[in-house]
């Protein structure tokens, strides 16, 4: 049966944070304190300004800018506002800022009074239901973390990742406006917009996938790819700023429902070991597991349409392309990555709840093979 479900309410479009006042007005929280977690300069915007002179007092503000999260910043951040009587959380930035705001009401519910209980927490799920609710405001286009309810915490000291992941976590509502996107540099407007190709075509063939998810799965990677030429001429055209917020938009409602497969399963050890930016080492993986996975999957003529390709090997060779124009590394090699590193990069990539949902079975060697090739 095709199952969907997603309770985020959405505003997209250009402008969309101008509604931020009205919307916490109409969900007129019942903590005292209103939580602004932000990165960048976004404090001066006018919709911003305005919350702030409406709440007055009852606004805190607590800047967060960091990439890929970890233990330690988390436990940081919930330190610093643990005592505050927050009643709800609005999170402005990339990936990174919104996942750390999200964990922030998990944690506020289920105390924690060290980095080691909170990694015992998080490592083992024990966590209630939200304190209190939160607002996504994404300020790249990629991660989708504004309609999901899981949230990417990095351990580099013990060499793993962690997802706090509760269905009760879904925002209250998401803005998604494309006006917050021209600040982006190329390179990461790139990495992001692959990582949100990477969502939707692994939603696409996740063993989870569903008629809904399917549908807008494929029409996130249309307008992802159908606009990269504009975004890689100039990544502050408006144009393709509001097509990749739409496509980010879409493949994160799509993987909401799905969740990720291999590629993301692969990519984390790459990340956390040798500091491939997120989207980088996802879509450099996207074509050896489409090789494998569309052998196995009897719809994947659309996937291939909706990249503008005609298989695999064709999808490798624009990812490739479009990395470098972006200015990055098109191999592991040139990456810093040794073959005899391959073996225990092919064990770790495999990782419960992405790998399992893959619709081959990924094996260490199955998965050594597809590094190799990349190497
Ligand atoms: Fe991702």
């Amino acid at each position: 049966m095709n199952r969907y479900y997603n309770p985020v309410r959405t505003v997209q479009g250009p402008g969309a944070l101008g509604q931020l006042p009205e919307l916490v007005e109409e969900l007129s929280p019942k903590g005292h304190i209103l939580l602004l977690l932000y990165c960048r300069d976004l404090l001066e915007h006018p919709a911003v300004q305005r919350l702030c002179s409406q709440w007055g007092s009852r606004v805190d503000v607590c800047c967060f800018g960091q990439s890929n999260p970890n233990v330690e910043q988390l436990y940081q951040m919930y330190q610093e506002t643990r005592e505050l009587e927050i009643g709800l959380v609005i999170a402005i930035g990339g990936g990174s800022t919104l996942d750390v705001g999200k964990s922030l009401c998990c944690l506020y519910a289920s105390p924690v009074d060290s980095v080691e209980q909170l990694r015992e927490k998080i490592a083992t799920k024990d966590y209630n239901r939200p304190a209190c609710p939160w607002i996504g405001v994404p300020t790249t286009a990629g991660t989708g973390s504004e309609v999901t309810s899981w949230a990417t915490i990095w351990d580099p000291q013990l060499g793993r990742k962690y997802s706090i992941d509760t269905p009760a976590n879904y925002a209250y509502a998401a803005l998604v406006d494309p006006l917050l996107l021209g600040s982006m540099p190329l390179a990461l407007a790139v990495s992001s917009a692959l990582d949100a190709a990477a969502h939707a075509a692994e939603s696409y063939w996740a063993k989870a996938s569903n008629m809904a998810s399917k549908a807008l799965a494929l029409e996130a990677i249309r307008l992802v790819m159908g606009h990269m030429e504009e975004l890689l001429a100039d990544p502050r055209s408006p144009g393709a700023c509001d097509a990749m917020s739409q496509g980010s938009l879409l493949a994160g409602l799509a993987f909401s429902n799905t969740r990720t497969t291999a590629c993301h399963s692969i990519s984390y050890p790459l990340t956390m070991d040798y500091g491939i930016p997120h989207g980088a080492a996802v879509s450099l993986l996207l074509a050896p597991v489409a090789a494998l996975n569309c052998g196995a999957a009897a719809d994947a003529r659309p996937l291939f349409t909706a990249f503008g390709v005609s298989g695999a090997r064709e999808l490798g060779e624009k990812i490739t392309g479009i990395l470098s124009r972006a200015g990055y590394p098109v191999s592991l090699g040139q990456w810093g990555i040794e073959r005899q590193a391959l073996p225990q990069l092919a064990e770790r990539g495999i990782t419960k709840g992405r790998a399992d949902n893959n619709p081959v079975e990924l094996t260490p060697q199955i998965v050594l093979e597809i590094l190799t090739g990349l190497l």
